[in-house]
């Protein structure tokens, strides 16, 4: 299984819009697919895909279901899990309860062939250790210079936490692909020059009233417009992510996941 951990440092960049949208490019080619929402104060995947989930990791919290029965069915054939501030809830809790969801979450894993989680803006610490466990981190950005700054911060931050961490830029909101590689540029040349640190580019989405059409509609973008230039950038991505060579490291996402928990209680 490849996982996904998709941020930013500025909110309202695009998050939600790439995770539901890439998840469903990705099931297009084939892949078996969940969207985990992890944003802690913003959950909104389900409106985006226009799903109404009745459960959500609370009832997997209160041990009245299991990860895998609140797996919901979307539009585009992939699964969707409401986490929201259920995650931190869940991070705050001691290592029985997470023990019994990383268990949930090894088994949901042999089922998976990509998992992708949609954080918060700025990496709450609590969602940190999603992002370490990922594969790949997906670092949205775009042309205004806030954003730019932000994402720059928060690749520091990822990087502090694990020196090893594979960053994606994904440039959002875009002209053209020029502005796109633009955006990269000036990210990876402030990364080397002052941590001696590569960015890795995942490509760019134009700005497109596509997108915003289909959110007022509730209908996701890759299946309402598919031919649409955000649409085929998102695609492009999707098939440039299937490139990078599958994780081969022993330990699952789970495992990982468990031992990132247990180093921040040592750190707490
Ligand atoms: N490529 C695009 N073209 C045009 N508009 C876009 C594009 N991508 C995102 N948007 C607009 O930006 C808004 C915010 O997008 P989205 O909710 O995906 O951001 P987010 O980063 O998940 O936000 P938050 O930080 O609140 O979770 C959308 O409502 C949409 O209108
Ligand atoms: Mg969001």
């Amino acid at each position: 299984m490849r996982t996904y951990c998709v941020t930013s440092g500025k909110g309202g960049v695009g998050k939600t819009t790439v995770s539901a949208n890439l998840g469903i490019a990705l099931a297009k080619k084939g892949q078996r697919v969940v969207v985990f929402d992890a944003d802690l104060s913003l959950a909104n995947l389900d409106l985006i895909l226009g799903v109404r989930s009745d459960h959500s990791l609370q009832h997997v919290l209160a041990g009245e279901k299991s990860l895998g029965e609140i797996v919901h069915p979307a539009p585009g054939g992939i699964g969707v899990v409401c986490g929201g501030s259920a995650v931190g809830t869940l991070m705050a809790s001691g290592p029985k309860r997470i023990g019994k969801f990383l268990e949930q979450l090894a088994e949901l894993e042999a089922l998976t062939d990509v998992l992708i989680f949609d954080t918060g803006a700025g990496l709450d610490t609590k969602v940190m250790s999603f992002a370490k466990a990922a594969d790949e981190v997906l670092l949205i950005a775009t042309p205004e210079p806030t954003s730019v700054t932000d994402a720059y911060a928060t690749a520091k931050i990822l990087w502090k936490r694990d020196p090893d961490a594979r960053i994606h830029v994904v440039a959002n909101q875009v002209s053209g692909p020029d502005e796109g590689y633009a955006i990269y540029s000036t990210l990876n040349a402030i990364a080397t020059s002052f941590l001696d640190k590569s960015l890795e580019y995942a490509g760019a989405i134009p700005r497109d009233d596509a997108v915003t059409k289909c959110i007022r509609n509730r209908r996701p973008l890759l299946l309402e417009a598919p031919s649409s230039p955000a649409s085929e950038g998102i695609s492009e991505i999707a098939a440039q992510l299937l490139q990078l060579a599958v994780p081969t490291a022993a330990p699952g996402f789970a495992e990982r996941l468990s031992l990132e928990v247990e180093e921040s209680e040592h750190a707490a």
